[in-house]
């Protein structure tokens, strides 16, 4: 990819080897770009499976902070002190979520709904509005929606709503953004099986009465290219975004499903 050696990339919800968040650093790391893991101080407080520790592993210029993204003041905090570091911000990737609240619409609480918009919605446009002001012509900022952005799911009223409204932040952060140069995007990906996907498939599976091996051999056969994704797909389409070759895509949501999802 042209233009990421040396740029500057920050990716929310990343401290856990197993997830998006690490195989999206790992990929700009590959690409030559220094590396800004946050996520809860819980998830960074993990040792095994570490991203922090499995980045600087592999010799990446990494450092890690700590911010919980729906809170204002950590979100100022966090970029501050990327920019005291490494003197700049280049590339912000909106990751962090919750998926795990899946309950039928009329038993959700009124706290589920804005526990899981705070952090899934509220906390990428604080993260779009501080790196914004931060950023110089030529950054980029990526959403990591979902296909619960373009489509609706059962019992998943509070993420599937979120998603949906990250799309509508891209499109309107692109505009906004675009007299500055910055251009933002976002990448739709369908199943993968992380800590987030694994729990949404052993919930479906089991309203299915199903295993949650036989569930994700149902989506690997709806999918045109016959598996379910992997970690590397949803960040080979974040590095290409963030690249010099995207340099004239801006507000667009781009699926990374095998075929599954086509709007
Ligand atoms: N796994 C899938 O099937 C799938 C499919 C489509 C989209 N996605 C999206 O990909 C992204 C990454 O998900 P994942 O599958 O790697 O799951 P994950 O659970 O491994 O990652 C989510 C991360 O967000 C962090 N997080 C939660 N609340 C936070 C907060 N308040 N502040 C900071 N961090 C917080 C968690 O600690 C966790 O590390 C999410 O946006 C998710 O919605 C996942």
């Amino acid at each position: 990819m042209n233009g990421l050696a040396g740029k500057v990339a920050l990716c929310t919800g990343s401290g856990r080897a197993g997830g998006l968040g690490f195989g999206i650093l790992d990929r700009l790391g590959q690409e030559g770009c220094k590396l800004v893991v946050t996520d809860l101080p819980t998830a960074l407080a993990v040792e095994e499976g570490s991203s922090f520790s499995a980045l600087q592993g592999k010799g990446y210029d990494v450092i890690q902070i700590a911010c919980d993204v729906s809170s204002e003041v950590d979100v100022v905090a966090c970029l501050d002190q990327v920019v005291a570091h490494f003197g700049q911000i280049d590339i912000v990737v909106n990751n962090a979520a919750i998926g795990h609240i899946m309950k039928p619409l009329l038993e959700l609480e009124t706290h589920d709904w804005l526990n899981v918009i705070g952090v899934n919605l509220t906390g990428a446009f604080l993260f779009t509005r501080e790196a914004g002001k931060r950023m110089q012509a030529g950054s980029c900022i990526i959403n990591v929606a979902s296909q619960a952005a373009k489509t609706g799911f059962r019992q998943m009223a509070p993420y599937v709503s979120s998603k949906h409204g990250l799309i509508g932040l891209t499109r309107t952060s692109a505009i906004d953004l675009a007299p500055k140069q910055i251009r933002v995007n976002a990448v739709c990906p369908n199943h993968v099986t992380t800590d987030m996907g694994r729990q949404q498939s052993e919930y479906f599976s089991q309203l299915r009465g199903m295993t949650p091996e036989e569930y994700r051999k149902g989506i690997a056969e709806r999918v045109p290219l016959g598996r379910v994704g992997r970690p590397s797909d949803t960040a080979a389409a974040v590095a290409f975004l963030a690249s010099d070759d995207a340099a004239f895509i801006t507000g667009e949501a781009m699926n990374v499903s095998g075929g599954e999802e086509m709007h």
